[in-house]
């Protein structure tokens, strides 16, 4: 069985082939466009994955050394994501649809991001998951495959999202997150106790307030000795919003374990490349005796690899879609339900 996988949720467009013998090939077009504007802008985002789309699969096939018609399924992904991003790429597979005459599959982007961790491994069920990225931070129990229950989530910014909004008023490049981790690594995480909200309470999160407390913090030095200021301590304030963020992330998943009582963690997701998490999560799995599972950093960050695998996986149950098949921008966040279409 041979799966194609398409994603362009956000500002990469992706292709991807997985089969019975793995990963075939994982193509990446990312967007520089956005940077200028330090965020994502949605309209740009659908035109270069319009521009991008047909070079990707066919660079993804070329790879894998397939023809389309060897393709048994094209899997896409259906959201959550940029509306206008999502329809380029579920148009673009729909027509693929109809010209091989092969079924499509819809991928929940979040989903792929946990199934990411079985493009190279076979973790057991049950698990937890926790998805970091810059839209979404998500904790689940998974019992069976595609059976999610959602257990907690941001209230307010995502972690990825936090990292660059903060990163953002340290002047830092967007996305911030990979430079806040180059910095932290040379800091202290100790010289500033920014806040960590909800650390014991339930399974949501928050950001929001430690970016306001990081905000405050440095309008508390003139404006004209600020950069300087920030500039002298880049290292120990990325170190210590690094620790902020980390150690809820770390925190919330151990209480997630201790409940469900879980043999098995997964991480994954833009943030799980942070290397302050990784080491809070590998730590936790050591002392508490679980198997871990992070993807590797090129399948923690937007790719097709992971939506082709777990098309792969859906389809092994029989779990296909047709051509009526909707985008959507957000996922239903009931407590219970992570996915729309699982
Ligand atoms: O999963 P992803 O590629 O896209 C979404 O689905 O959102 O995640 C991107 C996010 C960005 O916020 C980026 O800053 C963050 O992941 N990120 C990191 C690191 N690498 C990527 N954040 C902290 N440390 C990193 N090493
Ligand atoms: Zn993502």
């Amino acid at each position: 069985m041979k799966i194609l996988g398409i994603e362009s949720s956000c500002d990469e467009t992706a292709a991807a082939v997985y089969s019975n013998e793995g990963l075939l090939s994982n193509i990446i077009a990312s967007q520089l466009e956005h940077e200028a504007f330090g965020g994502v802008v949605p309209e740009l985002a659908s035109r270069a994955h319009e521009l991008t789309i047909i070079s990707t699969v066919k660079e993804a096939l070329e790879t894998a050394g397939v023809n389309l018609e060897d393709i048994d399924a094209i899997a896409v992904t259906r959201g959550p994501g940029l509306l206008g991003a999502l329809l380029v790429g579920l148009c673009f597979a729909k027509g693929l649809s109809l010209r091989i005459g092969k079924p499509l599959i819809g991928i929940n982007h979040i989903e792929a991001h946990i199934y990411a961790n079985f493009i190279e491994c076979t973790p057991g069920f049950p698990f937890v998951s926790l998805v970091v990225s810059g839209g979404h931070t998500q904790l689940s129990y998974v019992d069976k495959p595609f059976s999610h229950q959602l257990m907690g989530q941001t209230r307010d910014d995502a972690s990825g999202e936090a990292f660059d909004k903060i990163g953002k008023l340290l002047g830092l490049p967007y996305p911030a997150g990979p430079q806040m981790d180059k910095w932290a690594q040379q800091g202290n995480s100790k010289a500033f106790k920014f806040p960590q909200a909800l650390l014991h309470k339930g399974f949501d999160f928050s950001f929001s307030g430690l970016k306001t407390s990081v905000l405050y913090h440095l309008q508390e030095i003139s404006e004209e000795k600020r950069e300087a200021y920030i500039s002298n301590n880049l290292a120990d304030l990325c170190a210590s919003i690094s620790h902020a963020i980390t150690e809820i992330l770390a925190r919330k998943m151990e209480m997630a374990a201790n409940q469900t009582g879980v043999n098995t963690i997964l991480l994954a997701g833009g943030v799980s490349a942070n290397s302050m998490l990784r080491q809070k999560i590998e730590t936790l799995a050591e002392k508490k005796g679980l198997s871990l599972y992070i993807p590797k950093p090129v399948y923690c960050t937007d790719n097709a690899a992971m939506i082709a695998v777990t098309g792969y996986l859906k389809a092994r149950e029989g779990k296909y879609d047709d051509l009526h098949m909707k985008p959507f921008a957000r996922i239903n966040t009931d407590k219970g339900k992570l996915s729309r279409n699982a």
